[in-house]
């Protein structure tokens, strides 16, 4: 860990740092509302991520524990499968052979064969099997190198801190616009060394082409998309122009390493490149923000899970691997928690069985990781904040060839947001109800105004 990781902080602020850490307790608030019996079976019995009511979005957690229990292989109107149940779900993603990733069948009635988010959904690694997934994803394996991500945490503390700053001079700010949102835009930018100026429509972008992924979309969100990826490659075709003619250091720069890497002696085609650049700006982009928003949210509602945290910090400060290691296992908790990204999908490519139900060719799956991640079947008290539980087999980050790519950099940014933030705001309150993204597949806030003490 970095001198100046979280392991500093007891350090850097002796008056109001961890020394009083322990003593903060805000009396819970609830976000996440209950829902009666009855609404639950209703919910369930006509469960169809295309037509999700509001109130499913506020507390989703209920219908899921329903189906996983009843029917956990659901099939929806469409014909596709609802898959809830942890066992389930892990042999789909061991099995790639028979369950693609592959999106062109789903995405040409969805956006229209050859239209932008077509092109770029279609091209990204995570919607593509062997070979051209193992291609994509070796070059982005060797670019995200342990050394690569070691070298962004000094630059990461610095800019935590000097959000928390600013936020501590107003006395308050909203935890997703001011905090949870400002960090990942700046590290994914710097991992493609996106200048600090160009940065402002990155999140915009992002939100528009990861948000069109959703079950359902209105033109208006359809079209969104679309231009973005547009003005997105437009933006991207400068870059990799600017940085095939002055190339960085490829054992620091991501971006070179992508132009210049070879698999088997072949190098990444410029679509193949540009459109890979956008899925990974995006990828580790509002995951990430919702995995620090939806913690320090989460922490407003279980203030004991809270407390029991601040006094660890407190009492592993001056140990900075046990620091480490308490804020790791809190940050895979909130991970498993409230999953950033729900639901995954895969086609059957041939008739198969899951959780004891047939399927035929042509099958499509939907792997719901906020219902295999509250399974009792794996997690004791899964409806629970735990964030000591250990040995946690939380599939947040997916499983098997495809898992998360950038799994190392999002718990880096998680512990050091989070753990920084603690450490500065024990007493933080939520000033009014948090805004919820009222999404299906990223699960996380719009807005959350907070006062720090
Ligand atoms: C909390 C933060 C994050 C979460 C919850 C998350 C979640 C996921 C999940 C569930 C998958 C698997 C998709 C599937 O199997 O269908 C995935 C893939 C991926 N993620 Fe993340 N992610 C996060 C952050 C990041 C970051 C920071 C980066 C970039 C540096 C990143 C880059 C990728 C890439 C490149 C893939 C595709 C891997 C492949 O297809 O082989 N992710 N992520």
């Amino acid at each position: 860990m970095h001198p100046q990781g979280v392991c500093s902080l007891a350090n850097r602020r002796p008056a109001g740092g961890p020394a009083r850490l322990a003593a903060v307790y805000n009396p819970p608030m609830v976000i996440t509302p209950a829902i009666s019996a009855d609404r639950v079976r209703s919910m369930a019995a006509d469960f169809d991520l295309r037509a999700l009511p509001a109130d499913f979005y506020a507390n989703p957690y209920p219908v899921y524990a329903l189906l996983r229990e009843t029917e956990p292989v659901k099939r929806m109107p469409d014909g596709s499968f609802f898959l809830t149940r942890h066992a389930d779900l892990a042999s789909v993603y061991r099995d790639a052979a028979t369950f693609s990733s592959d999106k062109k069948v789903e995405f040409g009635p969805k956006y229209g064969a050859g239209s932008a988010l077509f092109e770029h959904h279609t091209s990204s690694l995570v919607f593509n099997d062997p070979p051209l997934h193992t291609r994509v994803r070796t070059l982005i394996m060797g670019a995200l190198t342990r050394r690569a991500i070691a070298d962004m945490e000094p630059g990461l503390v610095t800019l935590v801190d000097s959000l928390l700053d600013k936020i501590e001079a107003r006395g308050g700010a909203d935890l997703i616009e001011d905090f949870a949102s400002a960090i990942p835009v700046e590290i994914i930018g710097n991992l493609l060394g996106v200048p600090h100026a160009d940065r402002g429509p990155l999140r915009h972008w992002s939100l528009a082409i990861l948000g069109a992924l959703e079950p359902r979309l209105t033109p208006e969100q359809e079209a969104l998309g679309h231009r973005s990826v547009t003005e997105m490659l437009a933006y991207l075709g400068d870059l990799v122009r600017h940085r095939r003619a002055h190339p960085g250091d490829p054992d620091h720069d991501v971006l070179t390493r992508l132009i210049q890497g070879e698999v088997a002696g072949q190098r990444l085609s410029e679509v193949e490149l540009l459109q890979n650049c956008i899925f990974i700006l995006n990828a580790g982009h509002e995951t990430t923000t919702n995995l620090i928003g939806n913690a320090l949210v989460a922490l407003q509602e279980w203030p004991a899970a809270k407390a029991d945290l601040l006094s660890k910090m407190e009492r592993s400060a001056q140990d900075p691997r046990g620091l480490e290691a308490n804020l790791d296992l809190a940050v895979d908790e909130f991970l498993r928690f409230e999953s950033s990204n729900q639901l995954g999908n895969r086609r059957a490519l041939k008739a198969c069985t899951v959780g004891g139900v047939d399927l035929p060719e042509g099958a499509l799956v939907t792997l719901c990781i906020g219902a295999a991640n509250r399974d009792p079947a794996v997690f004791a008290d899964p409806d629970r904040l735990d964030l000591q539980r250990a040995g946690n087999r939380h599939l947040a980050f997916g499983f098997g060839i495809h898992q998360c790519a950038g799994l190392s950099l999002a718990r880096l940014e998680g512990r050091i947001a989070i753990g920084r933030f603690l450490a500065r705001f024990p007493g933080y309150r939520l000033s009014a109800s948090p805004t919820r993204g009222g999404r299906a597949r990223f699960r996380g806030f719009l807005q959350a105004p907070f006062s720090t003490t």
